[in-house]
């Protein structure tokens, strides 16, 4: 046996995980030497995106939503892990080859049933598409951006576009396809860092810090005329001003809710007010989910598009990456604390 760290979900958190409680870093062995899994694999592996969904995957297995409840006791599954085939037992995946799984735990070494092969995707090595873009904007949070971004906000030349978590792992990527769509791009982002980033290097057309100014002053001030496309990440308050200043005719993208994620289980939610604004300007209001036919429809010319972008570098992939499974609870929360910027990612081991 040999040493293999995971990010071990302990026990369902109330309102913020407790680290070393709900969440800690463990042992659980990787038999080296035995065989793959019958028609199946063993990777070691190097990356492992971290996505705020895995939050609402801790909870009571009772409730019901569209994944299933996480095991306690269990490595945390990541939507995406990448790592190397180390030994296969089926033909199409072969060893040396690196890898992307999908719905993982979240662990050094991972042995692999027949049930994965139909999901894991090989990724070929393109020459100036780092790996962790395969997380990012090649992944599923980049399929999030862009599938939601044109199917529900149908972007227009000149249309003012409101972007919340808006230097977050899928907010640099809605901005990025905005700006190069010729949209007025504005950008809410909770430090001043990031304000420098999504204006200097994404090129936004302006931004500001919703922990610094009055969020209702700030979207006055620079969208006076309205919002025709609203993409919310967050809920809340943002989403309330949103509602107050849309223009007619305006679609609202509901891509999450981030600001309730933590919230404790006798926690009241935000009460939204502006609701009236739905009928008086005729607005659209749609959520989704990267899986969706309507949203996975546009994963090709993603692909092509979003590859092309990076290679020619007209578009950033950005990443915050954690370093070393000893640090997995640390990253994992300072994603949801907005701590991060960019794709939140743990990297396990350096890519051999
Ligand atoms: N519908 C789908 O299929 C789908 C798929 C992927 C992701 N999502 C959703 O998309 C959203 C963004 O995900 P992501 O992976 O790109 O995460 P992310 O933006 O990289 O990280 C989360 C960010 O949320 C912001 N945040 C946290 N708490 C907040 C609060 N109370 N109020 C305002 N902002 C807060 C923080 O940024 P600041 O420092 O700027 O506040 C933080 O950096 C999440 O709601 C996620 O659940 C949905």
């Amino acid at each position: 046996m040999i040493e293999n760290k995971a990010f071990i979900y302990k026990s369902i958190p109330d309102g913020w995980p407790v680290p070393g409680q709900d969440l800690t870093v463990e042992d659980i062995g990787f038999d080296e030497n035995a065989p793959p899994p019958k028609g199946g694999f063993t990777t070691k592996n190097y990356y492992v995106a971290y996505d705020p969904s895995q939050r609402g995957r801790m909870r009571d297995p009772s409730i019901q939503s569209y994944s299933p409840a996480m095991k306690t006791g269990e490595p945390v599954i990541s939507v995406s892990v990448i790592g190397k085939v180390l030994k296969s037992d089926d033909p199409a995946i072969k060893e040396g080859q690196i890898v992307m799984l999908q719905g993982s735990g979240s662990e050094s070494y991972s042995a692999k049933d027949e049930s994965a092969v139909k999901t894991t995707q090989i990724i070929e090595p393109k020459e100036g598409v780092p790996l962790t873009a395969y997380l990012g904007l090649l992944g599923m949070t980049g399929m999030t951006a862009y599938g939601s971004l044109h199917e529900i906000g149908q972007p227009k030349k000149g249309d003012v576009i409101l972007i919340s978590a808006a230097a977050g792992a899928v907010g640099q990527m809605v901005g990025q396809i905005a700006v190069r769509e010729g949209l007025h791009v504005i950008g809410s982002v909770g430090d001043d860092r990031k304000l420098d980033f999504i204006l200097h290097d994404l090129k936004f057309t302006s931004g500001f810090n919703y922990k610094k100014e009055s969020i209702a002053d700030a979207v006055k001030r620079l969208a006076p005329e309205g919002i025709d496309i609203f993409y919310d990440n967050v809920g809340g308050e943002l989403l309330d001003v949103a509602l107050a200043n849309m223009k007619v005719f305006g679609r609202i993208i509901a891509c999450g809710s981030i600001s309730t994620y933590n919230n404790a289980k006798d926690t009241t939610p935000y009460g939204v007010k502006n609701y009236a604004a739905m009928v008086r300007r005729r607005l659209r209001w749609q959520g989704f989910l990267v899986f969706d036919p309507n949203i996975a429809q546009w994963r090709k010319e993603r692909d092509e598009n979003v590859t092309e972008w990076i290679q020619d570098g007209s578009f950033k992939s950005v990443d915050h990456i954690t370093e070393g499974m000893d640090n997995a609870v640390q990253g994992f929360l300072g994603m949801l604390k907005g701590q991060n910027l960019g794709k939140s990612i743990l990297k396990i081991a350096d890519p051999e």
